[in-house]
């Protein structure tokens, strides 16, 4: 008989934005917990289809080698509702092409999923900018943005 693995994530309302996904069970560090899949476009497709109206950046694409993005609007898997945090319980691993979720610490069950977006911003990054990514993970170590500023 096919056994068929209880998932380990679900979907509900996140405190930090709109809805996020959580651990359905307790979770070791280092495991793998979900593929980030969706249409694979090229940036220039993905610009066409990135609105870019409003205060507040939403983005369900992943950036991915060879110019690529990941849009997870189209046939995505849950891990599009995953958040960003600027101290994060998972990390994004691309491995040739594909992009998994792995936990980066033990995580308790029904505590939200996690990683870092370090969005890369092309141009000036000024006050609006900032606010457009800014980031409500409410860690302590907040770096108050979505962006990666690692570089600026
Ligand atoms: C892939 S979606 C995540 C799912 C999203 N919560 C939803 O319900 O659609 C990414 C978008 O969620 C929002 N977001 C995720 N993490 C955030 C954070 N820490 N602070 C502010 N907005 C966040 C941003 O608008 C971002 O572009
Ligand atoms: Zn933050």
């Amino acid at each position: 008989m096919k056994e068929t693995k209880k998932p380990k994530h679900y979907v509900k309302d996140s405190k930090v934005h709109g809805r996020g996904v959580f651990a359905a069970k307790n979770i070791k560090k280092g495991k793998k917990i979900i593929e980030y899949t969706g249409e694979i476009i090229s940036w220039d497709e993905a610009d066409d289809r990135f609105d870019d109206k409003g205060d507040h950046s939403h983005t369900m694409f992943f950036s991915i080698e060879g110019n690529r993005v990941i849009d997870g609007n189209v046939n995505g898997s849950e891990a599009r509702f995953i958040n960003h945090s600027c101290a994060p319980n998972c990390e994004a691993v691309e491995k040739k092409g594909r992009v998994f979720i792995y936990s980066l610490k033990k995580i308790k069950k029904d505590e939200e999923l996690f990683y870092d977006y370090m969005l890369i911003y092309e141009g000036k990054i000024t006050k609006k900018v900032l606010k457009k990514y800014a980031c409500f993970c409410g860690s302590k170590k907040c770096r108050g943005t979505q962006l990666d500023l690692s570089d600026k």
